[in-house]
């Protein structure tokens, strides 16, 4: 990423999660339930964005650490951060150079809400991999979540809503290509005076699926791979799910 492509949409990204410093309760269950059957201390959010989960993962007594390439969603995480007067280390960083950056080890590394599918091609997505394996400690974990599965990449749903509120309506209109699609986010801000549209869109140049995912990360050298279809643990099914968990050991 060249230039920051989330410059004009950072100030407005946090619609995709709500309030900040409030989590889906079924969304903060997952992640306590992970971290603890695994000794998770210290974790590092390696495409944090605008700092959402983070404080989560200070709020489960973790020490967190937020890193991206983007300094525009850095500086959303940082004033979202300040107003809880929460206080997490933030680095501008590729994922494909945490390794340069960071000498410690985490317990865990997470790359959440697609943010490996922006990545160009499979060689880029195994060199973000094992950057962030060189950052894990020995058994130290890595989790990768979508909403993009192998049924929607199959029933090609080209308008998908994904929220509405009495102030504003976001939705999704898919162009899908060959191997991967462009995801245009329309946001209607429903205000009465002057009714506004706001467009911005992010290009995913390859989609990664399940299959994908269990062989670049095996490639990368993880093993134990775990596929959930949901927050509940729901086993990973590639005609049901509307969501896509991954869990990998180093
Ligand atoms: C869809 S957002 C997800 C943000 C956050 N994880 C969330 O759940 O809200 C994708 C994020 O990945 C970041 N990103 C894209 N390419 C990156 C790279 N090479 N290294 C680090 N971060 C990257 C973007 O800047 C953006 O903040």
């Amino acid at each position: 990423m060249t230039k920051d492509s989330y410059r004009d949409f950072a100030e407005r990204y946090d619609l995709f999660h709500g309030e900040f410093g409030e989590h889906k309760q079924s969304y903060r269950v997952f992640f306590q339930k992970v971290f603890i059957e695994n000794n998770v201390r210290s974790v590092l959010d390696c495409a944090c964005g605008t700092g959402h989960d983070l404080h989560l993962f200070y709020s489960l007594g973790c020490k967190a650490v937020g890193s991206d390439i983007s300094s525009s969603m850095l500086a959303k995480a940082r004033k979202n951060l300040k107003r809880v007067d929460v206080s997490i280390p933030l680095h501008k960083i590729d994922y494909r150079a945490l390794h340069k950056h960071f000498k410690r080890k985490f317990d865990a590394v997470v790359c959440l809400a697609s943010s490996i599918l922006q990545m160009s091609d499979k060689k880029e997505v195994i060199r973000a991999f094992l950057s962030m394996r060189r950052v894990l400690r020995d058994n130290g974990l890595l989790i990768l979540t979508q909403g993009t599965t192998d049924k929607q990449w199959q029933k090609k749903p080209r308008f998908i809503l994904s929220s509405s509120s009495r102030d504003c309506s976001r939705l999704f209109v898919i162009d899908y290509h060959d191997r991967g699609a462009r995801y245009n986010v329309l946001d209607i801000l429903h205000d009465k005076q002057k009714p506004q549209l706001k467009v911005w869109c992010v290009d995913y140049d390859q989609m990664l699926l399940k299959d994908d995912y269990s062989k670049l990360l095996q490639l990368a050298g993880y093993r134990k791979i775990r596929f959930y279809g949901s927050y509940n643990f729901e086993p990973y099914s590639k005609k049901e799910s509307d969501l896509l968990i991954c869990v990998a050991y180093k």
